[in-house]
């Protein structure tokens, strides 16, 4: 296996081969035992100071890559694109540049139009880390979630695993499906017609409309959040109505023949995609998945600040 990145960037899963993913997650399994001991932080990333980009709300992501950052003792700065100068009609590249003036090494980005970060990278000399565009990718998500199931159920190949929800509208669906894919597991997505896209005919992988079917299918349940901040049009009749047909009960898990594994990228509308009982439940890793998202940006800023 080599030792290093393909890449530069992180862009997306559809741009790394099976070695930069496995190379990702076998440093992410070293990174999780450094940040699981008393003394949680490593010299790694010492004099390199990097930028979380923010034009979009994040939790997750943005503290886990802040905290990734600072527990390779990298120096950090943050910006938010609500109350800076983007406000007063500052271009992404202007904006962008005015940071790395101030010798910034890295940036790792969140923006609502997908492709954002492909522009910035072919423009600015510093490494670029997708941290969502858009519907489009959401590259650590996907890295995360493969590195749950992995420590969970062991090597992804022939790993059945069902994606369920709004995939339309989802940049977690997508980057799954390649790094799922490029690991030998077999995909499934599920949800209302309107909510799966025409082109996910052409990737390979099983499209359902039913979710028993999909739970009694798979050994993975990955449920995503109905995304009503991105939908222009009504996609179904009611919130309450796609939850009768698609919300998963941890009655209907208990129910299944054998244990399946149920994750959700967050945030979790409760009562909608998934009730609280399932959410809470011991067939949920959706904790695990934000805890080991940590080890997975620290391997990723580790990698990149290699290349
Ligand atoms: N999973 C995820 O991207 O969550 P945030 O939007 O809170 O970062």
């Amino acid at each position: 296996m080599a030792d290093s990145l393909s890449v530069r960037h992180l862009l997306g899963i559809k741009d790394l081969n099976e070695n930069d993913i496995n190379l990702i997650l076998d440093t992410a399994k070293e990174f999780k035992e450094v940040i699981n001991r008393p003394i949680k932080k490593v010299p790694s990333l010492r004099d390199i100071t990097i930028a979380n980009v923010f034009f979009e709300n994040s939790t997750r992501t943005r503290l886990s890559f802040e905290l990734a950052e600072k527990r390779l003792s990298a120096d950090v700065v943050n910006f938010s694109a609500s109350g800076s100068s983007v406000k007063k009609g500052e271009t992404l590249l202007d904006t962008v540049n005015n940071i790395l003036a101030m010798k910034v090494d890295m940036i790792v980005m969140r923006h609502s139009s997908p492709g954002a970060p492909h522009y910035l990278s072919g423009r600015i000399p510093a490494n670029v880390v997708n941290a969502g565009d858009g519907t489009h990718e959401h590259p650590t998500q996907a890295l995360l979630d493969s590195f749950s199931i992995r420590e969970k159920l062991g090597d992804l190949a022939g790993k059945r695993v069902a994606i369920i929800g709004d995939i339309t509208h989802s940049r977690v669906a997508l980057s799954n499906i390649f790094c799922l894919q490029k690991q030998g597991a077999e995909v499934m997505v599920c949800g209302p017609t309107t909510l799966i896209p025409k082109y996910m005919s052409e990737l390979g992988i099983k499209i359902s409309h039913d979710v028993r079917e999909a739970l009694n299918w798979c050994d993975v349940a990955n449920v995503l959040r109905i995304q009503l901040e991105r939908q222009q049009i009504k996609y179904f009749p009611s919130l309450r109505e796609y939850s009768m047909y698609y919300g998963i009960s941890k009655k209907m898990l208990d129910d299944l023949d054998r244990p399946i594994v149920l994750m959700h990228p967050g945030p979790i509308n409760r009562g909608v995609e998934l009730t609280s009982d399932a959410a809470d439940s011991h067939h949920s890793i959706i904790l695990d998945q934000v805890e080991n998202g940590v080890a997975v940006r620290m391997a990723v800023l580790y990698l990149l600040a290699q290349m």
